[in-house]
């Protein structure tokens, strides 16, 4: 392109995804999320480009037929080096280091087959700095997205020394002593990676310190780059007027006959949760605390129903085939121990479905957000936006969110279900005056910086070079 795109965002998964239908067709279907919304905000202003992966069947097809969206450039990676690249070193690698997620006595093993996906991340991140280079207008502004991409800025760099780089990090950060076990010279590569941008962003102070530190401890320092803090926050203007829309309407229907009524006639109370099925989420921990709950309080067996919604996630690795079936089981445990003819325990579903996450998030009282290591969070910022009544908030300390929600959440150390268990029982009795007041700071602070100003700060920041108000470093 002669002119290019003035500002380029980068990241694995992108806004839209096809899928062929049964007469060839092609179908759209809209990604969510606040990036995506956070992007679209601006999309038409500066002619903004969104480089992306081709994930599915349907992607590919659609970058072969030459079909696409204004403002989004598919990458049809071959499907072998995407899926090293991806589940090999993405999701089993970093992710895991990120979230420490290792059982360390038998992981990590950097052996051979690591190098040779490793060399298929770097291809991918290459496939992601040439598609980026060709699109740039001279001294573009390009936001790198997420631990798939940390090698982008670096090459990009090499290639388009006139570019304005920021890079955006969705996860925690690995303090030293745990980052420190990737061998020595891919972590070398990572954090140099990194550091080719301008600029980097976290969602808290707590995981650019670690960044920092990681910088101080194996690569000099953070040299010229600096480091900003941006609190992804909810979008309520989207969430309150979706959450009031029919389909949701019928969900909650259909929910309040799963969920039953107390023996007394009134409305049984609700402990719900969404998550994707994810390792770091810790639904398991959160259903072994619910069922510590049943029996540290009979009373609130009949009483109290606890709403999971445990939604497919990376499926093509087998330890998250195993994390669904071993929430399955579980949850089926609780039911055939406690359940009566008119009580399940545990109304689980599996599939994915919007309208009904938003259902469920307004019949909350109390959202159960337990992660064992989360780099935000947004459920927990969502529920209490949401929530019909004002729910009250069981929060992990190791969410992101919790360093802007703390204060009027109610803390767990996510490791310890008796204690859950017990915050579970305080959510589920704190009085109605109490909660609305909380729910209400709470929805405050989860609100406090929406998507679209979130990407607009960042962009603002990468423009305006050294000296920004966020920059630290
Ligand atoms: C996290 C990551 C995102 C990722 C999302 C869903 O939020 O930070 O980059 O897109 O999980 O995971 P998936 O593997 O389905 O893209």
């Amino acid at each position: 392109a002669v002119q290019g795109a003035q500002v380029l965002v980068a990241s694995n998964r992108g806004p839209v995804s096809y899928t062929v239908g049964e007469d060839g067709s092609l179908r759209t279907k809209r990604g969510g999320g606040g990036l995506v919304s956070g992007l679209s905000a601006i999309g038409p202003e500066a002619g903004a480009l969104w480089v992306c992966s081709a994930l599915s069947d349907g992607d590919r097809e659609a970058v072969r037929r030459g079909v696409g969206e204004d403002g989004v450039r598919m990458l049809d990676v071959p499907a072998d080096v995407h899926a090293d690249a991806y589940n090999g070193i993405a999701n089993s690698v970093l992710w895991f280091v990120h979230h420490m997620l290792y059982q360390t006595p038998l992981e990590p093993v950097f052996d051979a087959e690591f190098r040779r996906q490793w060399a298929s991340y770097e291809a991918y991140n290459r496939a992601f700095a040439e598609a980026l280079a060709e699109e740039a207008a001279p001294g573009a502004a390009v936001l790198v997205q997420d631990y798939h991409l940390t090698l982008v800025p670096g090459m990009l760099r090499e290639l388009r020394p006139d570019l304005r780089i920021g890079h955006f990090s969705h996860t925690p950060w690995a303090p030293p002593e745990y980052f420190r076990m990737l061998p020595d010279d891919i972590a070398g590569q990572v954090l140099r990676g990194m550091l080719g941008a301008d600029r980097l962003g976290f969602l808290t102070r707590r995981w650019a310190d670690a960044f920092t530190a990681c910088c101080e401890r194996f690569a000099g320092g953070l040299g010229d780059t600096r480091i900003g803090v941006h609190g992804l926050g909810a979008d309520a203007d989207f969430l309150r007027a979706r959450s009031q829309e029919a389909d949701v309407k019928e969900r909650m229907a259909a929910l309040r006959e799963e969920i039953g009524a107390a023996p007394d006639g009134g409305a049984r109370k609700t402990i719900v949760r969404v998550d994707r099925t994810e390792l770091s989420k810790n639904i398991v921990r959160g259903l072994l605390a619910y069922r510590q709950l049943l029996e540290d309080h009979p009373e609130c067996r009949e009483r109290v129903v606890h709403v999971a919604f445990a939604y497919p996630s990376r499926q093509d690795l087998a330890v998250y085939r195993d994390y669904m079936a071993e929430v399955r089981r579980v949850a089926d445990g609780i039911n055939e121990r406690y359940g009566t003819s008119g009580w399940r325990p545990v109304v689980l579903h599996l599939e994915d479905d919007f309208a009904r996450s938003l259902a469920a998030y307004r019949m909350a009282d109390v959202a159960l957000v337990n992660p064992v290591r989360d780099g935000m969070n947004l459920v927990a910022k969502e529920m209490p936006v949401v929530s019909d009544t004002g729910c009250a908030l069981v929060l992990s300390r190791e969410a992101g969110a919790h360093e802007e929600l703390g204060e009027d959440a109610i803390t767990v150390n996510p490791y310890d279900v008796v204690d859950t268990a017990r915050a579970l029982h305080e959510a589920l009795t704190m009085g109605p005056a109490e909660r609305t007041e909380r729910s209400k700071r709470l929805a405050a602070a989860a609100t406090a910086l929406p998507p679209a100003r979130w990407f607009l700060d960042q962009l603002n920041a990468l423009r305006d070079g050294p000296g920004d108000g966020t920059a630290t470093g």
